[in-house]
Protein backbone atom coordinates (compact mmCIF):
# COMPACT_ATOMS: atom_id res chain seq x y z
CA UNK A 1 0.00 0.00 0.00
CA UNK A 2 1.43 3.07 -0.87
CA UNK A 3 2.71 5.91 1.89
CA UNK A 4 0.01 9.12 0.46
CA UNK A 5 -3.16 6.79 1.46
CA UNK A 6 -4.54 9.20 3.28
CA UNK A 7 -7.08 8.99 6.31
CA UNK A 8 -9.87 9.61 3.88
CA UNK A 9 -9.32 7.14 1.10
CA UNK A 10 -9.02 4.68 4.15
CA UNK A 11 -12.43 5.98 5.42
CA UNK A 12 -14.12 5.06 2.16
CA UNK A 13 -12.41 1.81 1.91
CA UNK A 14 -13.66 1.01 5.17
CA UNK A 15 -17.56 2.01 4.11
CA UNK A 16 -16.81 -0.09 0.65
CA UNK A 17 -14.84 -3.04 2.63
CA UNK A 18 -17.84 -3.09 4.94
CA UNK A 19 -21.14 -2.65 2.20
CA UNK A 20 -19.38 -5.92 0.24
CA UNK A 21 -20.92 -8.97 0.00
CA UNK A 22 -17.92 -11.20 0.59
CA UNK A 23 -16.59 -11.78 4.02
CA UNK A 24 -13.52 -10.03 4.26
CA UNK A 25 -10.71 -11.73 5.76
CA UNK A 26 -11.07 -11.08 9.24
CA UNK A 27 -8.96 -12.08 12.85
CA UNK A 28 -4.96 -13.02 12.61
CA UNK A 29 -2.90 -12.92 9.17
CA UNK A 30 -2.72 -15.97 7.72
CA UNK A 31 0.77 -18.30 8.27
CA UNK A 32 2.12 -20.79 6.07
CA UNK A 33 5.01 -23.17 7.14
CA UNK A 34 7.14 -24.87 5.08
CA UNK A 35 10.27 -26.97 5.65
CA UNK A 36 11.57 -30.40 7.63
CA UNK A 37 11.00 -32.04 10.85
CA UNK A 38 11.50 -28.74 12.76
CA UNK A 39 8.18 -27.44 11.60
CA UNK A 40 6.29 -30.28 10.53
CA UNK A 41 2.88 -30.29 12.25
CA UNK A 42 1.73 -33.79 11.34
CA UNK A 43 2.04 -34.26 7.48
CA UNK A 44 3.97 -37.14 7.52
CA UNK A 45 1.77 -38.81 9.66
CA UNK A 46 -0.52 -39.37 6.47
CA UNK A 47 2.53 -40.63 4.38
CA UNK A 48 4.28 -44.21 4.44
CA UNK A 49 7.21 -42.92 6.11
CA UNK A 50 10.04 -43.59 8.53
CA UNK A 51 10.67 -40.44 9.34
CA UNK A 52 7.59 -40.10 11.91
CA UNK A 53 6.35 -38.98 15.48
CA UNK A 54 3.08 -40.43 15.54
CA UNK A 55 3.69 -42.83 18.96
CA UNK A 56 4.12 -42.19 22.36
CA UNK A 57 6.37 -40.36 24.44
CA UNK A 58 5.82 -37.73 21.44
CA UNK A 59 3.21 -34.90 22.48
CA UNK A 60 3.33 -36.14 25.95
CA UNK A 61 3.21 -32.53 27.36
CA UNK A 62 1.52 -31.30 24.23
CA UNK A 63 -2.38 -30.16 25.81
CA UNK A 64 -3.93 -33.94 24.81
CA UNK A 65 -1.19 -35.66 25.80
CA UNK A 66 -0.83 -37.74 22.56
CA UNK A 67 1.37 -37.80 19.71
CA UNK A 68 0.69 -35.54 16.99
CA UNK A 69 3.04 -35.85 14.26
CA UNK A 70 5.23 -33.04 16.00
CA UNK A 71 8.58 -33.49 16.65
CA UNK A 72 8.39 -31.92 20.13
CA UNK A 73 7.44 -33.09 23.93
CA UNK A 74 4.78 -30.44 23.15
CA UNK A 75 4.37 -27.37 20.88
CA UNK A 76 6.81 -26.70 18.12
CA UNK A 77 8.04 -23.62 16.35
CA UNK A 78 5.58 -22.60 14.42
CA UNK A 79 2.41 -23.47 17.21
CA UNK A 80 4.17 -20.98 19.35
CA UNK A 81 4.59 -18.32 15.99
CA UNK A 82 1.31 -18.84 15.68
CA UNK A 83 0.16 -18.44 19.09
CA UNK A 84 2.34 -15.09 19.30
CA UNK A 85 -0.10 -13.93 16.07
CA UNK A 86 -3.36 -14.93 18.37
CA UNK A 87 -3.82 -17.61 15.77
CA UNK A 88 -4.52 -21.40 16.27
CA UNK A 89 -1.91 -23.68 15.10
CA UNK A 90 -1.96 -24.14 11.36
CA UNK A 91 -3.22 -27.82 10.44
CA UNK A 92 -0.97 -30.07 8.22
CA UNK A 93 -1.57 -29.61 4.58
CA UNK A 94 -2.72 -33.24 4.01
CA UNK A 95 -5.48 -33.39 7.24
CA UNK A 96 -8.96 -33.80 6.31
CA UNK A 97 -9.56 -31.46 9.03
CA UNK A 98 -7.81 -28.37 6.16
CA UNK A 99 -11.19 -27.29 4.62
CA UNK A 100 -14.13 -24.15 4.41
CA UNK A 101 -13.00 -21.71 7.15
CA UNK A 102 -9.93 -23.95 8.46
CA UNK A 103 -7.96 -22.68 5.65
CA UNK A 104 -8.14 -19.32 6.16
CA UNK A 105 -6.03 -19.78 8.91
CA UNK A 106 -3.30 -20.53 6.64
CA UNK A 107 -1.46 -24.41 6.30
CA UNK A 108 1.52 -26.25 7.23
CA UNK A 109 3.33 -28.09 4.00
CA UNK A 110 6.31 -29.10 6.17
CA UNK A 111 7.62 -33.18 6.03
CA UNK A 112 9.98 -34.42 8.40
CA UNK A 113 13.32 -35.51 6.59
CA UNK A 114 13.23 -32.89 3.37
CA UNK A 115 16.23 -31.08 2.54
CA UNK A 116 16.78 -28.23 0.06
CA UNK A 117 18.10 -31.05 -2.62
CA UNK A 118 15.49 -34.12 -3.71
CA UNK A 119 17.85 -36.78 -2.95
CA UNK A 120 18.26 -35.45 1.06
CA UNK A 121 16.23 -38.00 3.27
CA UNK A 122 15.75 -40.47 -0.04
CA UNK A 123 16.09 -43.04 3.22
CA UNK A 124 12.56 -42.37 4.06
CA UNK A 125 11.14 -43.35 1.28
CA UNK A 126 7.50 -40.59 0.49
CA UNK A 127 8.51 -37.64 1.81
CA UNK A 128 7.19 -34.05 0.80
CA UNK A 129 10.16 -32.69 -0.82
CA UNK A 130 10.36 -29.04 -0.80
CA UNK A 131 9.20 -28.66 -4.31
CA UNK A 132 5.92 -30.67 -3.80
CA UNK A 133 5.07 -28.57 -0.80
CA UNK A 134 5.29 -25.67 -3.18
CA UNK A 135 3.12 -26.69 -5.92
CA UNK A 136 0.76 -27.85 -2.75
CA UNK A 137 0.83 -24.10 -1.41
CA UNK A 138 -0.44 -23.60 -5.41
CA UNK A 139 -3.07 -25.75 -5.07
CA UNK A 140 -4.24 -24.23 -1.89
CA UNK A 141 -4.21 -20.89 -3.26
CA UNK A 142 -6.85 -22.44 -5.79
CA UNK A 143 -9.27 -23.70 -3.12
CA UNK A 144 -9.25 -20.63 -1.20
CA UNK A 145 -9.64 -18.80 -4.26
CA UNK A 146 -12.91 -20.95 -4.30
CA UNK A 147 -14.08 -20.11 -1.25
CA UNK A 148 -13.46 -16.32 -0.76
CA UNK A 149 -12.84 -14.79 -4.21
CA UNK A 150 -9.74 -14.55 -6.50
CA UNK A 151 -8.36 -10.84 -5.09
CA UNK A 152 -9.34 -12.24 -1.58
CA UNK A 153 -7.40 -15.07 -1.60
CA UNK A 154 -4.26 -13.05 -3.39
CA UNK A 155 -4.12 -10.80 -0.11
CA UNK A 156 -4.39 -13.04 2.16
CA UNK A 157 -1.57 -14.45 1.12
CA UNK A 158 0.04 -11.70 0.35
CA UNK A 159 -0.20 -10.20 4.15
CA UNK A 160 0.25 -13.67 5.48
CA UNK A 161 3.40 -14.62 7.57
CA UNK A 162 5.38 -17.37 5.97
CA UNK A 163 7.84 -19.58 7.35
CA UNK A 164 10.30 -21.82 6.11
CA UNK A 165 13.03 -24.11 7.22
CA UNK A 166 15.88 -26.49 5.44
CA UNK A 167 19.10 -27.15 5.50
CA UNK A 168 20.12 -29.17 8.56
CA UNK A 169 18.75 -32.45 6.68
CA UNK A 170 21.11 -31.96 3.44
CA UNK A 171 24.35 -32.06 5.66
CA UNK A 172 22.69 -34.87 8.36
CA UNK A 173 20.62 -36.86 6.25
CA UNK A 174 22.40 -36.56 2.85
CA UNK A 175 26.43 -34.78 2.87
CA UNK A 176 27.43 -36.68 6.29
CA UNK A 177 24.76 -39.47 6.66
CA UNK A 178 27.76 -42.21 5.88
CA UNK A 179 31.74 -41.92 5.89
CA UNK A 180 31.12 -41.96 1.92
CA UNK A 181 28.81 -40.04 0.11
CA UNK A 182 27.92 -39.54 -3.45
CA UNK A 183 28.00 -35.95 -2.38
CA UNK A 184 30.48 -36.04 -0.38
CA UNK A 185 32.62 -37.56 -3.43
CA UNK A 186 30.83 -34.58 -5.49
CA UNK A 187 31.61 -31.58 -2.95
CA UNK A 188 34.10 -30.44 -0.23
CA UNK A 189 32.31 -28.93 2.17
CA UNK A 190 32.14 -25.06 0.98
CA UNK A 191 31.21 -26.22 -2.45
CA UNK A 192 28.22 -28.12 -0.92
CA UNK A 193 27.12 -25.51 0.69
CA UNK A 194 27.65 -22.73 -1.84
CA UNK A 195 25.52 -25.60 -3.81
CA UNK A 196 22.56 -25.81 -1.38
CA UNK A 197 22.42 -21.76 -1.25
CA UNK A 198 22.34 -21.59 -5.20
CA UNK A 199 18.97 -24.42 -5.13
CA UNK A 200 17.78 -22.20 -1.55
CA UNK A 201 18.05 -19.25 -3.53
CA UNK A 202 15.55 -20.90 -6.61
CA UNK A 203 13.16 -22.14 -3.89
CA UNK A 204 12.72 -18.60 -2.07
CA UNK A 205 12.02 -16.89 -5.60
CA UNK A 206 9.18 -19.41 -6.32
CA UNK A 207 7.91 -18.77 -2.51
CA UNK A 208 7.48 -14.95 -4.21
CA UNK A 209 5.96 -15.78 -7.33
CA UNK A 210 3.55 -17.82 -5.37
CA UNK A 211 2.84 -14.76 -3.77
CA UNK A 212 4.30 -14.96 -0.02
CA UNK A 213 5.64 -11.26 0.78
CA UNK A 214 7.17 -11.24 4.52
CA UNK A 215 9.08 -14.73 4.91
CA UNK A 216 11.22 -16.07 8.06
CA UNK A 217 13.95 -18.13 6.66
CA UNK A 218 16.12 -20.30 9.25
CA UNK A 219 19.31 -22.13 8.35
CA UNK A 220 20.80 -24.65 10.11
CA UNK A 221 20.90 -24.98 13.95
CA UNK A 222 24.65 -25.98 15.64
CA UNK A 223 24.87 -29.20 13.84
CA UNK A 224 27.58 -30.73 15.73
CA UNK A 225 26.30 -30.43 18.69
CA UNK A 226 22.80 -32.08 18.88
CA UNK A 227 22.59 -35.09 20.88
CA UNK A 228 22.73 -37.59 17.87
CA UNK A 229 26.34 -36.07 16.91
CA UNK A 230 27.60 -35.93 20.36
CA UNK A 231 26.91 -39.61 20.64
CA UNK A 232 28.11 -40.46 16.84
CA UNK A 233 30.76 -38.22 15.91
CA UNK A 234 31.98 -36.81 18.95
CA UNK A 235 35.63 -37.70 19.89
CA UNK A 236 35.86 -35.85 22.91
CA UNK A 237 32.20 -34.81 24.35
CA UNK A 238 32.61 -31.70 22.91
CA UNK A 239 30.23 -30.56 19.58
CA UNK A 240 31.31 -32.81 16.80
CA UNK A 241 33.62 -30.57 14.52
CA UNK A 242 32.80 -31.30 10.68
CA UNK A 243 28.91 -30.31 11.29
CA UNK A 244 29.61 -27.41 13.19
CA UNK A 245 32.06 -26.32 10.38
CA UNK A 246 28.91 -26.99 7.85
CA UNK A 247 27.11 -24.91 9.91
CA UNK A 248 29.46 -22.29 9.97
CA UNK A 249 29.88 -22.36 6.31
CA UNK A 250 26.23 -22.32 5.28
CA UNK A 251 24.15 -20.04 7.81
CA UNK A 252 26.29 -16.91 6.69
CA UNK A 253 26.25 -17.70 3.37
CA UNK A 254 22.15 -18.30 3.41
CA UNK A 255 22.42 -14.37 5.45
CA UNK A 256 24.50 -12.62 2.18
CA UNK A 257 22.30 -14.47 -0.02
CA UNK A 258 18.88 -13.36 1.51
CA UNK A 259 20.07 -10.12 1.90
CA UNK A 260 21.09 -10.02 -1.93
CA UNK A 261 18.07 -11.28 -3.02
CA UNK A 262 15.95 -8.33 -0.87
CA UNK A 263 17.58 -6.02 -2.45
CA UNK A 264 17.34 -7.42 -5.99
CA UNK A 265 13.68 -7.29 -4.98
CA UNK A 266 13.58 -4.09 -3.78
CA UNK A 267 11.76 -4.99 -0.17
CA UNK A 268 12.26 -6.49 3.09
CA UNK A 269 10.22 -9.66 1.80
CA UNK A 270 12.87 -12.31 3.60
CA UNK A 271 13.94 -12.34 6.75
CA UNK A 272 16.86 -13.80 8.56
CA UNK A 273 17.11 -16.13 11.25
CA UNK A 274 20.30 -17.13 13.07
CA UNK A 275 19.64 -20.27 14.44
CA UNK A 276 22.90 -21.08 15.32
CA UNK A 277 23.20 -18.46 17.77
CA UNK A 278 20.09 -18.81 18.98
CA UNK A 279 20.53 -22.13 19.96
CA UNK A 280 24.72 -21.18 20.79
CA UNK A 281 23.46 -19.75 24.52
CA UNK A 282 21.59 -21.99 26.00
CA UNK A 283 23.82 -24.87 24.41
CA UNK A 284 26.95 -23.17 25.87
CA UNK A 285 25.56 -21.69 29.47
CA UNK A 286 22.46 -23.93 30.06
CA UNK A 287 22.09 -23.58 33.59
CA UNK A 288 21.74 -19.90 32.43
CA UNK A 289 18.20 -20.69 30.77
CA UNK A 290 17.08 -22.91 33.88
CA UNK A 291 18.53 -26.67 32.09
CA UNK A 292 20.22 -28.80 33.35
CA UNK A 293 21.71 -30.64 30.61
CA UNK A 294 22.04 -29.48 26.63
CA UNK A 295 24.32 -32.90 25.98
CA UNK A 296 21.61 -35.31 26.45
CA UNK A 297 18.85 -35.63 24.91
CA UNK A 298 15.13 -36.72 26.96
CA UNK A 299 13.72 -39.43 25.20
CA UNK A 300 16.87 -41.87 23.14
CA UNK A 301 19.19 -44.32 24.08
CA UNK A 302 22.90 -45.08 24.15
CA UNK A 303 25.52 -42.20 24.84
CA UNK A 304 23.89 -38.66 25.43
CA UNK A 305 20.50 -40.56 24.40
CA UNK A 306 21.25 -40.10 21.43
CA UNK A 307 21.64 -42.65 19.48
CA UNK A 308 18.75 -43.86 17.32
CA UNK A 309 15.37 -42.57 17.61
CA UNK A 310 13.04 -41.68 19.89
CA UNK A 311 10.31 -44.81 20.56
CA UNK A 312 8.19 -45.92 23.54
CA UNK A 313 10.63 -48.13 24.08
CA UNK A 314 13.48 -45.40 25.24
CA UNK A 315 14.79 -43.45 28.28
CA UNK A 316 12.11 -40.47 28.92
CA UNK A 317 13.35 -38.11 31.19
CA UNK A 318 10.81 -37.20 34.04
CA UNK A 319 10.74 -33.63 33.57
CA UNK A 320 11.19 -31.86 30.58
CA UNK A 321 11.64 -28.53 31.16
CA UNK A 322 14.84 -29.23 32.71
CA UNK A 323 16.42 -30.35 29.03
CA UNK A 324 17.42 -28.68 25.56
CA UNK A 325 17.09 -31.86 23.79
CA UNK A 326 13.60 -33.89 23.76
CA UNK A 327 15.19 -36.28 21.07
CA UNK A 328 18.65 -36.71 19.52
CA UNK A 329 18.04 -34.12 16.61
CA UNK A 330 15.17 -31.99 18.22
CA UNK A 331 14.84 -28.90 20.97
CA UNK A 332 12.26 -29.56 23.52
CA UNK A 333 9.19 -27.11 23.78
CA UNK A 334 10.84 -25.03 26.46
CA UNK A 335 14.19 -24.63 23.99
CA UNK A 336 11.45 -23.56 21.43
CA UNK A 337 10.28 -21.03 23.29
CA UNK A 338 13.36 -19.67 23.88
CA UNK A 339 13.85 -19.45 19.77
CA UNK A 340 10.39 -18.07 19.31
CA UNK A 341 10.80 -15.26 21.85
CA UNK A 342 13.96 -14.46 20.29
CA UNK A 343 13.07 -14.45 16.52
CA UNK A 344 10.02 -11.94 18.14
CA UNK A 345 12.63 -9.65 20.14
CA UNK A 346 16.26 -10.48 18.93
CA UNK A 347 18.75 -7.80 18.04
CA UNK A 348 20.58 -7.40 14.58
CA UNK A 349 22.53 -10.03 16.01
CA UNK A 350 19.52 -12.70 15.75
CA UNK A 351 17.29 -11.26 12.70
CA UNK A 352 18.57 -9.48 9.44
CA UNK A 353 17.33 -6.92 9.24
CA UNK A 354 14.55 -7.36 11.90
CA UNK A 355 12.92 -9.40 14.11
CA UNK A 356 9.11 -10.32 13.73
CA UNK A 357 8.03 -7.72 16.36
CA UNK A 358 9.04 -4.63 13.99
CA UNK A 359 7.75 -6.83 11.51
CA UNK A 360 4.16 -6.85 12.94
CA UNK A 361 4.23 -3.29 14.10
CA UNK A 362 5.65 -2.26 10.06
CA UNK A 363 2.74 -4.49 8.63
CA UNK A 364 -0.34 -3.20 11.52
CA UNK A 365 0.80 0.16 9.52
CA UNK A 366 -0.40 -0.74 6.12
C1 LIG B 1 13.82 -31.48 -7.63
O1 LIG B 1 12.72 -32.09 -8.28
C2 LIG B 1 11.80 -31.16 -8.84
C3 LIG B 1 10.59 -31.93 -9.35
O2 LIG B 1 10.98 -33.04 -10.08
C4 LIG B 1 12.51 -30.33 -9.90
O3 LIG B 1 11.62 -29.38 -10.44
C5 LIG B 1 13.70 -29.61 -9.26
O4 LIG B 1 14.42 -28.90 -10.23
C6 LIG B 1 14.60 -30.62 -8.58
N1 LIG B 1 15.64 -29.90 -7.83
C7 LIG B 1 16.94 -30.12 -7.97
C8 LIG B 1 17.86 -29.32 -7.11
O5 LIG B 1 17.40 -30.93 -8.74
C1 LIG C 1 13.53 -5.79 17.89
O1 LIG C 1 14.58 -5.27 17.12
C2 LIG C 1 14.82 -3.87 17.34
C3 LIG C 1 15.93 -3.45 16.39
O2 LIG C 1 17.03 -4.29 16.50
C4 LIG C 1 15.18 -3.62 18.78
O3 LIG C 1 15.38 -2.24 19.00
C5 LIG C 1 14.06 -4.10 19.65
O4 LIG C 1 14.42 -3.94 21.00
C6 LIG C 1 13.79 -5.56 19.35
N1 LIG C 1 12.71 -6.03 20.18
C7 LIG C 1 11.43 -5.64 20.07
C8 LIG C 1 10.48 -6.20 21.07
O5 LIG C 1 11.05 -4.88 19.20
Amino acid sequence: MSSSFSFASFAISLIGLMAMVVPPVEGARAFFVFGDSLVDNGNNNYLATTARADSPPYGIDYPTHRPTGRFSNGYNIPDLISQKLGAESTLPYLSPELTGEKLLVGANFASAGIGILNDTGIQFANIIRISQQLEFFGEYQQRVSALIGEEQAQKLVNKALVLITLGGNDFVNNYFLLPITARRLQYNLEDFSRYLIVEYRKILMRLYELGARRVLVTGSGPLGCVPSQLATRSTNGQCAEEPQRASAIFNPLLVEMIKGLDQELGSDIFVAANAVQMQNNFISNPQGFGFVTAKMACCGQGPNNGVGVCTPESNLCPNREVYAFWDPFHPTERANKIIVSTLFTGSEEYMTPMNLSTIMALDSMT
